[in-house]
């Protein structure tokens, strides 16, 4: 066993990272001068891109001006005017906003607001909650519990509380052998049956990825699959949270993917872009009337955490917004997003190995198989994606690689690139793909 040298317990065991040392725009710098591009803003985070003085300003001033209050001591005017900005674009009705650091525990802590509004609603009953398989929500044992990725729970199975997974909306690879639109959305109608099965007085939310990401690599919804979500949640009294911590803020060519998709989420949880990559930034909106049964509780929600509502996160949250209104970022992702999939699709849809290209906005996907007619993968030992993104990453272009589509075989790779991209970093970007599926293929 070679060991990592240094102090750190780094996240790759297996070899000494480089060290990157600059980022400006939609560009890396390494310290051996060599320039990547990222073309995936980091895991889909760095969407304003990279270096911007306006949000390093706000940070500046914000830790100058005031940079640690107790959150049950003080509020502080960042977190006030994030939360305002946010209630500006979020779905209809999602008016209230928690702040947190990380993707994973905002999910915790949505999962524990659901719980937590049924009981100021009386119904006691109710904390069960009913995820999808493929999904990812996070790795803290909660967020977890809820991801349906195989790889990352089977090492802590024996940890994870109990929550009921039902298939994705995955028309390429439907668990129910259907096609759409003949299927009449099975995979949402299996929603209902996992209500009843479960019990549906004890079932408190329902959790799932508007926009399917990380796992499945960037795989939207089939049309009219959220109403009938929606419907179903209704019917039953179950909120419907959704987790858009990867495909909100803009990824889909609106501000929320929700509105793409025409759902109004009871919860709905932000993170990643929320700060654009500079500091941990997370969010959960809720919907006013379910902030308000909460507080007629009187026990205030049971929740919590050093830095929770946090000034200068906030101000770095609201430095992005500003940029992103101003330069117009949510509507230039969804213009060069479409041309983005439309070139994609010109290039690679007939390729032998690519089973399918999917997404949206600044959201694509493309899943590679060894047989395009069986959609049989690549068996995971040949660690396909790992070797294309090694390729990639050796011309000099930063790609998010995804595994475990089908079972825990399949490889994809994520495009979701800064939202200020020009159509010539794009063009180049596609070559490079081209040359580098090729040679990977060769072997
Ligand atoms: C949909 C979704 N939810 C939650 C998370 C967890 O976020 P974090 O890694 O910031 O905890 C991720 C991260 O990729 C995600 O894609």
């Amino acid at each position: 066993m070679n060991r990592i040298p240094g102090n750190v317990f780094p996240r790759r065991l297996d070899k000494a990272l480089p060290m990157m040392s600059g980022a400006q725009g939609i560009w890396f710098f390494d310290d051996q001068g060599r320039r990547f591009m990222d073309v995936s803003g980091g895991p889909l985070v760095v969407n304003v891109g990279h270096g911007r003085e306006e949000i390093a300003r706000a940070i500046y001033d914000q830790v100058l001006r005031c940079d640690y209050v107790h959150p049950t001591m003080f509020t502080t005017q960042p977190v006030e005017e994030l939360a305002r900005a946010l209630a500006a674009h979020a779905p209809p009705g999602v008016e209230r906003f928690y702040f947190l650091s990380g993707g994973g525990e905002a999910v915790e802590t949505a999962i524990k607001l659901a719980r937590q509004i049924h009981l100021e609603n009386g119904r006691h009953q109710r904390f069960r909650l009913i995820s999808r398989w493929k999904s990812y929500h996070g790795l803290t044992l909660g967020a977890l519990a809820a991801t349906g990725r195989t790889t990352f729970r089977t090492p802590f199975a024996p940890m994870l509380t109990e929550v009921v997974h039902i298939p994705p909306p995955y028309c390429l690879r439907c668990s129910f052998g259907l096609t759409y639109p003949g299927c009449s959305l099975r995979c949402a109608l299996a929603l209902e049956e996992a209500i009843q099965n479960t019990g549906h007085e004890t079932v408190s939310a329902f959790l799932a990825e508007t926009v399917s990401g990380a796992t499945i690599a960037a795989v939207p919804p089939p049309p009219g699959y959220f109403d009938l979500i929606r419907e179903i949640c209704d019917r039953y009294e179950v909120l419907l949270i959704l987790d858009e911590v990867l495909c909100g803020f803009g990824k889909t060519g609106r501000w929320f993917a929700a509105e793409r998709y025409g759902v109004v989420p009871d919860i709905v949880t932000m993170g990643k872009g929320l700060a654009g990559g500079t500091i941990a930034l997370s969010a959960v909106g809720v919907q006013g009337q379910h902030f308000d049964a909460v507080c007629g509780g009187g026990a205030g929600f049971v929740h919590g955490g050093t830095f929770s509502h946090h000034s200068v996160a906030a101000a770095a949250g609201l430095a992005v917004i500003g940029i992103m209104e101003r330069e117009r970022l949510v509507e230039r992702a969804d213009r060069l997003g479409a041309d983005l999939g439309r070139k994609l699709n010109a290039r690679f849809l007939n390729h032998p190995n690519v089973a399918e290209i999917r997404g949206v906005g600044f959201l694509w996907g493309i899943e590679f198989v060894r047989d395009k007619a069986s959609l049989q993968p690549f068996p995971r030992r040949e660690k396909f994606v790992e070797r294309l993104w090694q390729n990639l990453f050796n011309r000099g272009f930063l790609f998010y690689r995804s595994t475990g589509l089908a079972g825990i075989d399949g490889d994809a790779l994520v495009i979701g690139p800064p939202y200020i991209i020009e159509e010539e970093q794009i063009d180049l970007m596609i070559e490079a793909l081209e040359r580098g599926i090729e040679e990977t293929l060769a072997g």
